[in-house]
This record gives C-alpha cells, structure tokens and sequence, in this order.
C-alpha cells in the first residue's frame, strides 16, 4: 500500500468513452410520457427541445459511447480530476477507515456540471442550434453551460431562481461574463412566468418554476433555441461517468478498492458519474461495494418520497418520467444547498434505490456544515453545500469503522467547491442556520396533484 495523498492520472488515461448504465440495468426502463397525452413520447416531441444525438444517447444500450475529440480537448482543461486520500481527516477522526475523494471542484466553474455541459453544447452546435436556453438554482450548472456555449460559440439564455439572482450575485457576473443572457426567473420573457408575476410580483420562484420558463423559451423559439438540462436525463448522467472511470483506475494507483461510496444528490448526476462505473462492477464482476445516495432531510425524494409517474417541472411542460418524487408542485425549503433542492430524482437512480443496489440516506443541514467545517479544516478545501452532504455520511461511515475496529475503504466525490457559497458558511459560523423538518404536510399536498398514469 502506497503513502501517497494525491493519485494524478495522465492525461492519456483520461476515458475515451462514457459508460452507460442502460446496457447493466437489472431493471427494465419505464417510458418516458408525453405531458399532454401521458402516452410515451415520440422522438419528434423530444426533438423540439434537444438534438437527436442526444435523444439517441437517451435511450441507446450502447455500454460505451464514445467521447467525441472536441469534447475530449475541453475535458483536458482540468481533467482527469484529482484523487485524494483524506489522510488528515482520517487522524481528527481517529478512524482505522481509509476515507478517499474526487475533487470535481477543479473544473474552472468549480464543480462536476461542465463534464454534460461540454459534450451538451458540441452536440447542440454539431447539430446547427444556435442558441439554448437553461435554468440554475444558485448558478452552478448555468456557469458550467455559459462556459461550455461561449467555447462553442453559442448563444445561450438561463433562467436563474430569482431569490438565488439577487441573494447570490456572484455567479450570476461569472455566467454574463462568459457572454451569456440571464433573467431572474419567474420573468415577463414567458408566459408561465408572467402568469406566476400577475399572481405574486414578489414570487421567489423555484428551480421547478425555472425549468418551466426554459422550455417554454426553447419550446416557443420556433426551432432557433433548444434547451439543456443539467442534471436527472439519462444522457446527462451517462456524461457524468468520467468520474467514476477515472476513479476507478485512481484506486488501481492505490491498489486499494472501496467498500462504500457516496455522492450527493440532487437530480443524481455527479452520484451517478462517480458510481455508475463501479456499480458497473458490482453488476457484472464479484464486487460488492455499497453504494450511498446522500440527500437533504428537506427535499428528501429518495427516503420520502414515491417512486411513481411525475412531470418534472412545476408547469407541467416537460416530459413525465417515472421517479422517485414529493411531487411537481412541492417548492422544498429554502436550504443553502440549491442543487439538492429539486422535487424528483433520475429514473436510473430512482430505479436502482427501488431495486435495492443503491441506499439512500438523508441529512440534515447543521449537521452538513459540522461535517464541512471537520472537513475543511483537516483537508484545506471549502466544499460546496450540495457536496456536504456527501461528507457527512462519509465522515458517519468513518465513525462507524472506528466504533467495530474495522478498515472500511471509503471514497466520496467532493462535486464542487464553496468559494460562492460563503455566505451560507457565514450563516452557520454566527448560529443563523437553521434545520428544516421534514415538510410531511407540504409533500402531501403535492402528491395529490401526480399526473393519474394508468
Ligand atoms: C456542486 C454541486 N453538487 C451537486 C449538485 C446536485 O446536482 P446533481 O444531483 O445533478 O449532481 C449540484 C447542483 O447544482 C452542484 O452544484
């Protein structure tokens, strides 16, 4: 066993291909619905708002589809992504456990969202759109895209929660500095968002609500916009396996293989990107490694919500998949980590959690921040809010070894950093964060609105 901290991989080892989980799925996929007729979708439908490559990698079974060069050229502005060996945070936790993470915080935008932005703008701009629209809670995914369009030169429009627009100004500059448009949203630019202004000037809006105004901008264009998602699509997260790819061979450097691993999620798709390959394993080799999908205690789809048939924004204007989910209309509260703070869950997440081969496990905030202050003090680095929910069952699990004597190898993936974030650490450095109860009685009512699915 290696003294070693950080495992670097070459460039050259850098994956040519993503892995797609559909050929491994030991469960069949549900369709996909149309929002209107609730029948499964045609290719037409879905054509409006994305380009056919990427309908085609949707739904391929394809086990690996190959990284275009464009594509690769991006990635190695900062990948392959450092692997590191929480040595330090293993001594403050006196535990025999190996604790191990992914650093995807040193993408240029600060997390794992480029990984789909990249390959999501050189397909859209392969295709001939010109521009595309999107939304972004606190502007993670819509820095990444901004970043990805201008490399392409596309033009791009994003729809950003509006309470995120003016609380969090930060990386609302970073995406118009990249030369991209951005409206607080709900916005007087469509018709969803006009409707919720007459009732509510002062509407905070919701990421739900944002996806809404994005594809109605790309759904009403008339052909001359398309609109990109972030996160929970199959082609998403099968993007988002580089991760887990590059981890793989990074615990060969190692020579060491996990017993447990976490990710955060939110929509699921930097948990996906850095699982996937390793359930990979655990589905077609004898490995047996225990795979953790962490989740705020707030908008807690995974371990309280239902696996069932729902549309996946608040207008009802996206297609219904079937997930695990609080229902569209649930607006989860108002939690420091944006990304976390969506209604449903990815159908291939959703479906291994129903399936047994992934455990959910949800957190609550405090305890996130305890978790990322035990974290950052040992290892130097200020993660990002959503990541800290990750941190937090990896530091339970490290406990947990510590309590039975047993090494227990552990690896999270860190999906981004904290630098814009700093107001949420100051909230809880001065005691003015708060826990969220879980919203039983607001979940209930929204699951009274599910789309009635025979
Ligand atoms: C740093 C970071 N981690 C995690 C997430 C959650 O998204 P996903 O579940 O798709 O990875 C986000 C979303 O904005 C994010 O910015």
């Amino acid at each position: 066993m290696t003294e070693r901290t950080k495992f670097l991989l070459d460039e050259s080892k850098m994956p040519g291909a993503w892995y797609n989980i559909n050929a491994d799925m030991p469960v069949a996929p549900a369709p996909v619905l149309h929002p209107g007729t609730l029948e499964p979708v045609t290719p037409d439908f879905l054509a409006v708002l994305f380009p056919m490559s990427l309908i085609l990698q949707e739904i391929s079974t394809e086990r690996y589809i190959e990284i275009p060069e464009p594509v690769r050229d991006v990635y190695k502005l900062w990948r392959p992504t450092p692997f590191v060996r929480a040595r330090r945070l293993e001594l403050a936790l006196d535990t025999p456990a190996h604790i191990y993470f992914k650093y995807e915080g040193a993408s240029p935008v600060g997390s794992h969202k480029p990984n789909t932005a990249v390959p999501q703008a050189f397909f859209n701009k392969q295709e001939g759109t010109k521009a595309l629209t999107t939304e972004t809670g606190a502007g993670q995914w819509g820095s990444a895209l901004a970043m990805a369009c201008n490399f392409f030169g596309m033009d791009l429009e994003v729809y950003m929660v509006k309470e995120s627009f003016y609380q969090k100004p930060y990386r609302r500059i970073m995406i118009e500095s990249y030369g991209a448009t951005i409206y607080p949203s709900p916005s007087t630019n469509t018709q969803y968002g006009r409707s919720l202004l007459a009732g509510n000037p002062d509407a905070p809006g919701s990421l739900g609500i944002a996806i809404s105004e994005a594809v109605e901008a790309a759904a009403t264009s008339g052909g001359a916009k398309k609109y990109s998602l972030g996160s929970v699509l199959n082609h998403v997260l099968l993007h988002q396996t580089v991760i887990g790819q590059e981890a793989l061979l990074q615990f060969e450097m190692a020579d060491e293989y996990p017993d447990v691993i976490i990710g955060c999620a939110g929509g699921g798709s930097n948990f996906a990107g850095f699982t996937f390959p390793f359930i990979h394993k655990n589905l077609t080799e004898d490995k047996a490694t225990r795979v953790i999908a962490a989740e705020p205690a707030a908008s807690p789809s995974l371990t309280k919500g239902v696996y069932t048939f729902d549309y996946g924004d608040t207008a009802q204007m996206a297609p219904i998949v079937k997930m695990h989910t609080l229902g569209h209309t649930f607006i989860p509260p108002g939690i420091h980590a944006g990304g976390l703070r969506y209604h449903g869950m990815s159908p291939q997440v959703s479906a291994l959690v129903d399936g047994g081969y992934v455990e959910a496990r949800a957190v609550k905030q405090l305890d996130t921040f305890r978790a990322a202050l035990t974290f950052l003090r040992a290892e130097g680095i200020i993660p990002a809010p959503e990541s800290t929910h990750a941190i937090k069952v990896a530091i339970d699990e490290a406990l947990a070894a510590r309590e039975s004597g047993e090494k227990r190898v552990i690896a999270f993936n860190l999906s981004g950093h904290g630098h814009f974030d700093m107001v949420a650490y100051e909230d809880y450095l001065h005691g003015r964060l708060e826990d969220y109860e879980y919203p039983a009685e607001a979940v209930e009512e929204a699951l009274q609105h599910l789309p009635s699915v025979g």
